[in-house]
């Protein structure tokens, strides 16, 4: 049996593209480069992964490496609710609560239209797809976990049942996340939904599998283990030892303090279990009986409705602003049946982090993809809040996915690329500069390039051209950027009587429906200083500003919360020795909700004297990053 819908595919894989390091947490400098050349699976060489990314890409691209190696798949895809897509960020030092404000995000936003753009049909090609690529990664004794709600459920369990074999269905597991809702009153005319899904299945037969117990009920325990042992505490019951069905089924007749019985022990089991104290007769004259203690039984095994772990609610100290952030507990039980540590666990819309911070807890190695720039931060900080957290990679499809996309969208015609974001930006094509791409009234536009960062010498060629060229400002459009790059252009704008301004080249671009939805917005770049002083080798840095040039961009349910330049400050770490390739975090400071207040100091003590080039980056409250870069003398 299948189901099926109009334009049903299965071969729509994401496109293996190389993922690209982006930040190092915690490890040596000696690898940089994409995961193929950093050869992450060399013996203890694994990372924990965070990635940024379209998972369909990301999961096509680590299947070449890690098919068959995954032991446990956690995910939890967005449901039918647009409430999906706020997220609560928190604003400056204030106590938690009242600094929340709530915001539309743009890339939650887009991943929900991809989703349910064309209804559950999109919805259900959307997790095929993805169910496809997931399978391929698992191993023979792994399982897959899918996070559902009532209104898909019954329909991704049938495509569960193509993908992974009806024979292979474990359980459906019923989570109550809230309590009784009163908000349908009494004219409601439907029992009020409380639950949520999760569908089960492994790969194979040999599935991992940790049996869970929980507590037995206390009418139960006051029943079967009534008595207390006086001097240990010890609850304990007395249970029949007589065999049952007596000589016929073989049990042995003897006698036991004074009574004759078919038991169903041997003689010299008998002996061996009342010299450890274990037999107990209740009177004189009656049947001996053997002690058993509550605390020597497991508990009753876990059945699969879960009605006791609550959702995060507003008080929850692992609330992270995130409304469809699970709760822990749930995570937790779901990693300790079904994964071993040391597994590696995978989670390809980990929203808040969830499962990989459990994972973490748990020792389990974790991989964690997310489209939403808030995700893959929020995710970041909350790993970075867990003591002694082991090394990670912060990695992205970044000028590969832009590349794939520009052949796609606008071929290998580099002009075609210029006019598509000369258009975008609103400025019109212009042909005769070598490095003035378009106009705008009396201001030049200039595009970088798809899979390379804008350097100062194209800036400074782009500064000739405007200006000789007879314009009075220049727009540089780019996806990335030469460390350190902001401040060094301005004087020489200046020089040549230009303004200047650098923009962001925003990720929307690469989706048909953002741009046709006019919602492409290019933010100025945040402008970021920050100083350093020595004394003997040790150095210390400091933020003394960050401003974010396109403040009327902000929305005001945050601009009202913003008090000074630091509240839009989430997260800052520093590379105190850059070598020009991968971003090495080797200090951070950030936000969280136990201690909201930021240090704008950081300090680090070198082994040896020498010229360093110390790189700065802050991630806003908005999750985008601004670098800047010093160099320093450590005498
Ligand atoms: C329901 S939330 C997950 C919440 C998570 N379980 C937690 O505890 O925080 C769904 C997440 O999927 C992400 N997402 C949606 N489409 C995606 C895609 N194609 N690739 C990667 N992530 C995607 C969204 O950005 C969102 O963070």
């Amino acid at each position: 049996m299948r189901l099926t819908w109009d334009g049903k595919r299965s071969d729509l894989r994401g496109l293996a593209l190389p993922i690209q390091v982006v930040e190092e947490i915690g490890v040596a400098r000696a690898n940089v480069g994409t995961f193929d050349e950093i050869a992450v699976d060399s013996g203890d060489g694994w990372r924990n992964r965070l990635i940024w990314g379209d998972n369909a890409h990301v999961l096509a691209s680590l299947a070449d490496e890690l098919a068959g190696r995954v032991d446990l798949i956690y995910i939890d895809p967005p449901f039918d609710s647009r409430q999906d897509y706020k997220v609560r960020i928190g604003v400056g030092d204030a106590i938690a609560e009242e600094s929340l404000a709530k915001i539309q995000s743009v890339i939650e936003d887009k991943a929900y239209r991809d989703t349910w753009g064309a209804g559950v049909e999109s919805y259900l090609q959307m997790l095929y797809t993805r169910m496809l690529l997931l399978r391929e990664l698992l191993s023979d004794r792994g399982s897959i976990f899918l996070h559902l709600a009532p209104n898909v459920s019954h329909l991704a369990r049938v495509l569960m049942d193509e993908v992974f074999g009806a024979e292979n269905f474990r359980s459906e597991l019923i989570w109550k996340r809230t309590t009784a809702h009163s908000d349908g009153g009494q004219g409601s005319r439907q029992f009020g939904p409380v639950h949520d899904v999760i569908a089960v299945f492994s790969k194979t037969d040999h599935f991992i599998w940790h049996p869970h117990f929980t507590d037995h009920d206390p009418s139960y325990v006051a029943s079967k283990y009534p008595y207390v042992e006086k001097d240990s505490s010890r609850r304990y019951g007395l249970w029949d030892m007589t065999g049952p069905g007596g000589a016929a089924k073989g049990n042995p007749s003897y006698e036991v303090m004074g009574v004759t019985r078919y038991w169903r022990y041997s003689e010299a089991t008998m002996a061996q279990i009342i010299a450890e104290g274990r037999v107990v007769q209740p009177s004189p004259g009656a049947v001996p009986r053997y002690k058993r203690y509550l605390d020597e039984t497991a508990g009753v095994p876990l059945q699969d409705v879960w009605d006791e772990i609550s959702a995060i609610n507003s008080q929850a100290q692992e609330r992270l602003g995130y409304d469809t952030q699970k709760p822990e507990a749930l995570i937790k039980r779901i990693i300790e049946s079904s994964s071993d540590p040391g597994s590696i666990v995978l989670d390809c819309f980990v929203g808040s982090g969830t499962t990989a911070a459990v994972a973490e807890r748990l020792g389990r190695r974790w991989i964690a993809v997310d489209i939403g720039r808030f995700a893959v931060h929020t995710t970041r900080k909350r790993l970075l809040a867990i003591q002694g957290v082991k090394p990670f990679v912060v990695a992205n499809l970044g000028k590969y996915e832009r590349q794939w996309w520009q052949k796609a969208t606008t071929g290998a015609e580099v002009e075609a690329y210029l006019d598509f974001i000369i258009e975008l930006y609103r400025a019109k094509p212009v042909r005769g500069f070598a490095h003035i791409h378009g106009t705008s009234s009396s201001t030049a536009v200039h595009v970088g390039a798809v899979d390379a960062p804008v350097t100062f010498d194209e800036v400074a060629l782009a500064i000739e051209d405007a200006a000789s060229g007879g314009f009075t400002g220049l727009d540089i459009l780019g996806w990335e950027w030469e460390m350190g790059l902001h401040e060094m252009v301005q004087d020489e704008a200046k020089a040549r009587s230009l303004a200047l301004r650098l923009r962001r080249i925003p990720r929307e671009v690469m989706d048909e429906r953002a741009v046709l939805s006019g919602e492409v917005s290019f933010h100025e770049l945040a402008h970021l200083k920050a100083s350093w002083s020595v004394d003997k080798r040790l150095l210390t840095v400091m933020i003394e500003d960050f401003v974010l040039s396109s403040p009327d961009l902000v929305p005001d349910a945050v601009r009202d919360k913003v008090k000074g330049w630091s509240d839009y400050i989430d997260y800052w770490a520093v590379d105190f020795a850059h070598d020009g390739g991968i971003f090495l975090n080797t200090v951070q400071a950030f936000r969280t909700r136990a201690e909201p207040k930021l240090s704008l100091r950081a300090q680090h003590a070198y082994d040896a004297n020498g010229d360093f080039t110390v790189l700065v980056k802050v991630v806003d409250i908005f999750g985008s990053d601004t670098t800047t870069s010093l160099r320093v003398a450590i005498p």
